[in-house]
């Protein structure tokens, strides 16, 4: 049993490392700048948060996904000591790492360690960068794409953002092609959202939401463009060159499977409890597994809503069977008459243009709660 008093069986283990060197203009995720100083006794304090509530893992923890922020902002000593303490995955150990913090003594400790690789791209084009506010450079990515492949790091995966203010589509063909030659094993390729609160929302909201129309073309080459070049579109931003490479601990959240979440404003869920750890690092540091959660019940009832809007994200759809409490068939019968869903062997997927309308689909798909 967990402090929480959570009894589980959770087999997917989440760990946020909030530190960045600069906070991106659109990025609204729990980071800080700064604070090098603290990078060891936040690692400290991961590891009490483990002690006192990873007694909810299994015997047999499946994905572990080291995110944030910037774990590769710790260093490869702190990296790896981080790592060694975390339980050995079954599946898959990914750690997200920005290009400019891979030097040869990071590579090798994250290849040592049958580590994946998230890494983030963006963007190949200079003035693209500027308005995202982003400082890493294309040739820090080509760089730090050779000292993890020269190290042996078996799966990498590059993340790209489109849907730029002032991006026209041969810029987007440009990344797309920049991205093939460096030959990543997975891509995540994700509409840029204006979050608000951000710089980003602030200076470019209004044009971003001027570019829909753009975006759905966008879209579109994203998807013709991965899939001639081998990849398979297995999840509405994903792209994997085999199903080997699918990022295992993901498609736990797409499948709303349960998960444990440790660090600063890092989420769990596990049976009908969903926990979100405060979001300031002081007081984490000061009790990492204390009383800062937010707690908030969660009935089987959304947890059928979740699955639902999830798991439509995936190619392989959701099966009827796992959200008949929440079907509406008649509104699916509407999706499946337009061509944007079909049901078959009982499984409901969305064909690419429902996929676009994601949200829209699943309003469509919900039962009203009083039904
Ligand atoms: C939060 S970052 C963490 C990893 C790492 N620090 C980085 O910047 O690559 C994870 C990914 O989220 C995506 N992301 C963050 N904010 C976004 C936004 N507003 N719209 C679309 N994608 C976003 C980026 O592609 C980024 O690579
Ligand atoms: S996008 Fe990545 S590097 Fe930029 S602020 Fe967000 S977490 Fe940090």
């Amino acid at each position: 049993m967990g402090h929480d008093g959570w009894v589980g069986d959770v087999k997917h283990l989440y760990v946020h490392v909030p530190f960045c060197a600069h906070r991106c203009g659109y990025c609204d995720f729990v980071t800080v700048t700064g604070h090098g100083e603290r990078h060891g006794a936040y690692v400290d304090a991961l590891l009490v948060e483990l002690a006192a509530r990873g007694g909810v893992l299994a015997d047999v923890v499946e994905t572990v996904y080291v995110g944030g922020g910037t774990p590769s902002r710790l260093g490869a000593e702190l990296l790896g000591r981080l790592v060694d303490a975390l339980p050995v995955a079954a599946d898959e150990t990914t750690v997200e790492c920005n290009p400019e913090d891979v030097d040869a003594a990071l590579a090798e400790a994250l290849a040592r360690r049958g580590c994946r690789v998230s890494l983030g791209a963006q963007t190949f084009s200079a003035p693209l960068l500027g308005t995202l506010e982003r400082r890493t450079t294309p040739l820090q990515v080509a760089s730090a794409v050779a000292l993890l492949r020269g190290a042996g790091v078996a799966s990498l995966s590059l993340d790209l953002i489109y849907g730029i203010p002032g991006q026209r589509e041969d810029d987007l063909q440009r990344d797309l092609a920049r991205l093939g030659e460096l030959a990543p094993d997975h891509i995540s390729a994700y509409e840029l959202e204006a979050k608000p609160g951000t710089r980003f929302a602030v200076h470019h909201g209004q044009r971003l939401a001027e570019q829909a129309e753009l975006l759905e073309r966008h879209f579109d080459v994203v998807i013709d463009t991965l899939e001639a070049a081998g990849f398979d579109w297995y999840e509405i931003a994903s792209f994997a060159r085999g199903s080997s490479h699918q990022g295992r601990h993901n498609r736990s959240y797409w499948l709303a499977e349960d998960y444990l979440g440790l660090g600063v404003g890092a989420v769990s869920t596990v049976g009908c409890e969903r926990r979100t750890n405060g979001p300031r690092l002081a007081a984490y540091l000061a009790d990492p597994a204390g009383a800062s959660a937010q707690r908030e019940e969660i009935s089987p009832r959304l947890r059928q809503q979740e699955r639902l809007l999830l798991g439509l994200r995936l190619a392989e759809g959701v099966p009827t069977a796992a959200v008949d409490g929440v079907l509406d068939r008649a509104g699916l019968a509407r999706l499946v008459a337009i061509g944007i869903a079909t049901v078959d062997d009982g499984t409901i997927r969305l064909a690419r243009r429902g996929r676009m309308l994601l949200h829209d689909c699943v309003a469509e798909l919900l039962a009203d709660d009083a039904a």
